[in-house]
C-alpha cells in the first residue's frame, strides 16, 4: 500500500511480529459496512460516480458473502483487515476500489470500526445480563418462603429471605447494565473524516455518515478522535467490575454447594465429576468464573499502560487495544450466558437452609431492639444481649429456652412479651423499612424486576424498555 516510498519489501519477521489480521479480521462486519458509509458520502461529495458507488457497494457485500461463507482468503502480508479488504476489493472491481481509501486514514477508519463493534457487543452482553437478572427472578420466586442466615464476615448474623439474597446480585448486575449503558453515550461517537490526525482538503458530510450509521454525534477534534481510547478502557473496567460481581456470587455458590453448608445443589449438566474421587461433584463454573475474573482485570490493565506514554496521536502501540477488548468480551459473554444456565438448574435445598436460619442467635440484634423500644439505650440493650449471650453459650441453652426469670436478672425491663420476638417470621415480617426483607418487601420487588426484565414483546416495547 506504500509502495512508492520504499525500495525495499517488509521483512518477513516484521510482517509477522506487525500483523493484526490474525485477530482483527472479526471487525469485518464493521469495517465494511463503515465503507459503505464513507463510499456514499465521497459520492455525494462527487468524488465517486453513480456506478463507481455501486461497483464499491456490490464489490464490498460479495467480500462479506465471502467471509461469512469462509471462503475468504486472509492474507498476513497485507497486514490487518482494512488493508485485506480494500486490496480484494479492487481486485474485484479495479479502478473503483482504489478510490475507496480518499479522505479516509486507517487511523479514523480502525476508531469507526472498533466503535461499531462495541457498540453491537455492548448490546448483546446487556441482554445476556438481563437473562441471568431474569433466571436470577425465577429462582427467588421458586423458593419464596425459605428464610436464611445472611452472612458478614462469613459468619452467620441476621435472617433473611432466599430472595432477598438473590435480590442483592440482582441489584449488582443491574448497576453492571447501567455502566455499560452509559459508555455507549461515549462509544457511540461518529470518528470517520478525522482521516490521520487532521482531517481532509476533501471536505465530506460526516453528520450523513453518522446518521448512516446510527451514531448520535460526531466527534469534535479530529486529534482526539484518532488518538482515543478511553472508550475502551470504560468498557473493560465495567466488564472487569462484573467480573468482580460474578466472582463473588461464585464465591457463595461454591459454599453453598459444599457439604458444610449444603445450602443449594447444582445440575449434574453444570458441575464435573473428578477424575480420581468418583463421589466428587465439583462446581467447576462458579470455579472457572471466579478465576476467569483474572484476565479481566489484566485486559483493564493492559489497556491502561498501553495508553499512559502515548503522545498524541495515533501510535502503532494501539494497535495492541484489541485483544484485551476481544477477550474481555468474548469472555464476560460466556460466563453471562453459562451462570444463567447454572442458576436456572440450581436446587435449593430447603430444609438445611431453614436448619442453618433456625440458629437463636441470628436474633439476638432483634432483642436488643426489643430492649430499645422499651426505652434502654442501644449500647446498654447491646451490652445486656451480649451477657445473654454469654449466657446461652456457657449454659448451651437456646434464647427461647432461658427462663423469663435470667432475663430479669439481666435488666428488670424484660416481661413475658420478650418472647414473641424470638421467631423468624416475626423477624422477618418486622423489617418493613424500604430496602429490608420483610416478605412483603422482598415480593414486591420480585414483582417489580418480573415486569422490567419481561422479554420485550414487539419492537415499539423494546424501544420503550431501551429508553
Ligand atoms: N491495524 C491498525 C490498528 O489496529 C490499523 C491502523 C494502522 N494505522 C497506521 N497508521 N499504521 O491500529
Amino acid at each position: 500500500m506504500w509502495k512508492g516510498r520504499f525500495q525495499q519489501e517488509t521483512s518477513g519477521l516484521v510482517q509477522q511480529f506487525g500483523e493484526s489480521i490474525s485477530f482483527d479480521w472479526r471487525l469485518y462486519p464493521h469495517d465494511i459496512e463503515g465503507s459503505i458509509a464513507h463510499a456514499t458520502a465521497l459520492h455525494e461529495a462527487g468524488i465517486l460516480t453513480r456506478k463507481e458507488l455501486s461497483q464499491i457497494t456490490t464489490g464490498l457485500k460479495s467480500i462479506r458473502a465471502d467471509i461469512d461463507a469462509g471462503t475468504f482468503e486472509w492474507k498476513s502480508s497485507l497486514e490487518d483487515v482494512h488493508m485485506n479488504i480494500e486490496s480484494a476489493l479492487t481486485a474485484r472491481i479495479g479502478p473503483a476500489g482504489a478510490k475507496l481509501h480518499t479522505a479516509r486514514s486507517r487511523n479514523d477508519q480502525v476508531a469507526l470500526d472498533v466503535r461499531l463493534y462495541c457498540r453491537a457487543e455492548i448490546t448483546a452482553i446487556l441482554s445476556l445480563i438481563r437473562n441471568l437478572q431474569r433466571a436470577l427472578v425465577s429462582s427467588a420466586l421458586a423458593h419464596k418462603d425459605v428464610i436464611m442466615p445472611g452472612y458478614t464476615h462469613l459468619q452467620r448474623g441476621q435472617p433473611v429471605l432466599f430472595g432477598h439474597h438473590l435480590l442483592a446480585w440482582i441489584e449488582m448486575l443491574d448497576r453492571d447494565a447501567d455502566r455499560l449503558t452509559d459508555a455507549l453515550k461515549r462509544v457511540n461517537v461518529m470518528p470517520l473524516g478525522s482521516g490521520a490526525l487532521a482531517g481532509s482538503t476533501i471536505a465530506l458530510n460526516r453528520e450523513g455518515v453518522a446518521e448512516r450509521l446510527g451514531f448520535d454525534r460526531v466527534s469534535r477534534n479530529s486529534m482526539d478522535a484518532v488518538a482515543d481510547r478511553d472508550y475502551i478502557a470504560e468498557i473493560l473496567f465495567s466488564l472487569a467490575l462484573t467480573g468482580t460481581h460474578l466472582s463473588r456470587f461464585s464465591e457463595d455458590i461454591i459454599l453453598w454447594v459444599s457439604a458444610e453448608f449444603g445450602f443449594v445443589s447444582l445440575s449434574d449438566a453444570h458441575t464435573t465429576g473428578s477424575s480420581l474421587m468418583p463421589q466428587k461433584k465439583n462446581p467447576d463454573v462458579a470455579e472457572l468464573t471466579r478465576g476467569k475474573t483474572g484476565r479481566l482485570y489484566g485486559n483493564l490493565l493492559s489497556i491502561l499502560t498501553l495508553l499512559k506514554g502515548l503522545p498524541m496521536t495515533y501510535n502503532r502501540d494501539m494497535q495492541e487495544d484489541k485483544e484485551p477488548l476481544f477477550d474481555s468480551i468474548d469472555t464476560i459473554k460466556i460466563t453471562l450466558e453459562v451462570f444463567a444456565e447454572m442458576i436456572a438448574g440450581m436446587q435449593v435445598n430447603a430444609p438445611r437452609v431453614r436448619a442453618a436460619a433456625a440458629d437463636p442467635f441470628l436474633l439476638a440484634t432483634d432483642l436488643a431492639d426489643w430492649l430499645v423500644l422499651k426505652g434502654v439505650p442501644f449500647r446498654k440493650a447491646h451490652e445486656i444481649i451480649g451477657q445473654l449471650t454469654a449466657h446461652s453459650l456457657s449454659t448451651g441453652t437456646a434464647f427461647p429456652d432461658i427462663p423469663l426469670e435470667t432475663y430479669q436478672q439481666l435488666s428488670p425491663v424484660f416481661d413475658a412479651s420478650v418472647f414473641s420476638v424470638l421467631t423468624l417470621d416475626q423477624a422477618l415480617k418486622a423489617r418493613t423499612a424500604t430496602g429490608a426483607p420483610s416478605p412483603a418487601n422482598v415480593a414486591r420487588e420480585l414483582a417489580a424486576w418480573s415486569r422490567k426484565l419481561k422479554p420485550a414483546s414487539s419492537p415499539r416495547r423494546a424501544r420503550k424498555q431501551a429508553s
